[in-house]
């Protein structure tokens, strides 16, 4: 049987893990998180070293990283020794940590390898930074989902206001361009636009209008594929 694969990537705070997960549900697909998996790798490099400047030390501590992922309730939970991280990893420190440790070649390989285990036993809606350019450069549709820096700030702002964190939308903002920067800018599989993805700015779309769209795009790939 075949296993699709829909991969979105785009900056951080762009809505993408709200929309993938919508769209992975109405086509009863695996959502595949993989900020939660560089996350959890961070949080862990984070107990042994404060910056990247030993490449080959932590090269070898991700060799004995055990992160793996299963499903509750169709809920991705990130394991990190067996232990469930998915709490821990929600702050914007674990998300700033992911950002900085995923720029070690190390980190990415390994955690490329087990999205790609993943997306080969099932059809699956995966988000990130290089899904459509490096982990399924097959993905039978590719989004590049993004927003402005103002309107990806906002989002997040009030996304952690309801989460009772205290922030200023300033910090959130500045975070965000710090970010942007280290994810665009690094050597290793830097985020960009795949040559055959489909650029949307979400700026001025809902979350609801962002899904169905995508899933009409899917819908359409699916009869090509299949004629
Ligand atoms: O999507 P997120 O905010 O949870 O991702 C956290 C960081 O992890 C992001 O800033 C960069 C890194 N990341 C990555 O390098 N590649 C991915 N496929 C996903 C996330």
């Amino acid at each position: 049987m075949k296993h699709y694969s829909i991969a979105i990537d785009g900056p951080a705070g762009a809505g993408k893990s709200t929309v993938a997960r919508a769209v992975a549900k109405e086509l009863t697909f695996i959502y595949v998180d993989t900020g939660a998996m560089y996350r959890a790798m961070g949080l862990y490099l984070s107990e042994y070293f404060s910056d990247t400047s030993n490449v080959e030390q932590i090269a070898k501590k991700v060799l004995n990283a055990e992160i793996s992922i299963t499903y509750e309730n169709g809920e991705q939970q990130v394991l990190l020794f067996g232990k469930n991280v998915n709490d821990q990893i929600r702050t914007e420190k674990a998300g700033n940590l992911a950002s900085l440790f995923s720029t070690i070649p190390a980190v990415r390989t390994k955690l490329v390898q087990l999205q790609q285990q993943l997306a080969k036993k099932e059809s699956v809606v995966m988000d990130g930074r290089d899904i459509g350019t490096k982990v399924l450069p097959n993905a039978d549709l590719k989004i590049y989902l993004t927003a402005t820096t103002k309107e990806r700030a906002k989002r997040r702002f009030t996304e952690l206001c309801d989460k009772g964190v205290s922030i200023t939308l300033d910090e959130i903002e500045q975070d965000i361009i710090k970010r942007d920067q280290l994810d665009m800018n690094r050597t290793e599989s830097p985020l960009c636009q795949a040559a055959d993805a489909i650029y949307l700015d979400c700026s001025k779309l809902d979350a609801c209008e962002v899904t169905k769209q995508i899933i009409e795009w899917f819908q359409e790939r699916k009869e090509l594929v299949a004629d």
